[in-house]
């Protein structure tokens, strides 16, 4: 007989009545995925600092009839992410999946950059993956039911750029933190904990670089064998594959999802 189940293969990519707590829900990426999450059936759980967008979100959401909720937190904060987690149980009961969409850059170089400057980048984007994985680590801990967690990187992750001190090395600290996370969590609680790294996609930061007249754009198709740059939504797969049981069996990935950059 050979060892596959029909009923594995026909429902692994599902997320259907999971609860998915999105961190940096207010963003490109994290409303993208916090809708996809919806469509595919999990209840969203959104997060981020700007209330206003929270709530826009919200009513755009349940008008598609998707079950969603959402509390205002800064990641970086330990107290907003333990309240945020409480009303996202006290709303659906569990946490089961936690896609970190947050994320902040403020280039300069070493030479101009002042150290708290510096130290706010790394709180934005490496404390606040510590504090938030903890947290909600300690959670589906608790549930006893194992978990998903996807993190958004970045390629800058794996390699340096000029102005980018605190950029690079908070991705890349959460990148390695992801590795530290999967031997912490997976085999002894079934939680896993993945990576996506993308290089440059839609967002209002990065809305310039899509013109295809300027040297940035033509510089960065050169770079990448897919032959366009990304759009939020081509990361949705990418997160519904690491949150399914299609992935238990991948964990601590720093998942390279740039169109191909690394193969040039
Ligand atoms: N766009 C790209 O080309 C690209 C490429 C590689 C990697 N990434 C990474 O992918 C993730 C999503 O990117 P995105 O383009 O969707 O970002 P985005 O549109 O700029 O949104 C990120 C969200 O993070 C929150 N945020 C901003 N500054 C923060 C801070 N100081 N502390 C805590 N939260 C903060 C904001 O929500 P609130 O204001 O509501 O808190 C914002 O909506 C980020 O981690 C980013 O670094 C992006």
């Amino acid at each position: 007989m050979v060892a596959v189940e029909k009923s594995f293969v026909t429902s692994m990519f599902s997320v259907e009545g999971k609860v998915a707590l999105v961190t940096g829900a207010t963003g490109a990426l994290g409303c993208v995925l916090s809708k996809a999450y919806g469509y595919a059936g999990a209840k969203v759980f959104m997060t981020g600092r700007n209330e206003a967008k929270l709530k826009a979100l919200e009513e755009e959401f349940k008008a598609e009839g998707i079950d969603c909720a959402w509390f205002a937190a800064d990641p970086a904060k330990e107290e907003d992410v333990k309240a945020c987690i409480a009303a996202c149980v006290a709303k659906y009961g569990e946490v089961n999946i936690l896609a970190v969409c947050h994320g902040f850059n403020k280039p300069a170089s070493v030479l101009d950059q002042s150290v708290e400057e510096w130290q706010y980048i790394m709180d934005a984007d490496c404390k606040s993956v510590y504090i938030v994985t903890k947290f909600v680590a300690e959670q589906m801990v608790k549930q006893g039911k194992g978990g998903k967690m996807v993190i958004t990187t970045s390629q800058r992750s794996k390699r340096g750029m000029a102005g980018y001190t605190g950029y690079c090395t908070s991705k890349g600290g959460a990148d390695l933190m992801v590795n530290c996370l999967a031997a912490d969590l997976t085999a002894k609680y079934k939680i896993n904990v993945n990576s996506i790294c993308p290089t440059v996609f839609r967002s209002d930061l990065t809305e310039w670089m899509f013109d295809p007249e300027s040297q940035v754009y033509k510089n960065f198709l050169n770079r990448e064998p897919v032959g366009r740059l990304a759009e939020p939504s081509d990361f949705v797969g990418y997160a519904l594959f690491l949150s399914s049981a299609a992935s238990d069996y991948i964990t601590g990935a720093n998942c390279d999802c740039s169109g191909g950059y690394l193969v040039v």
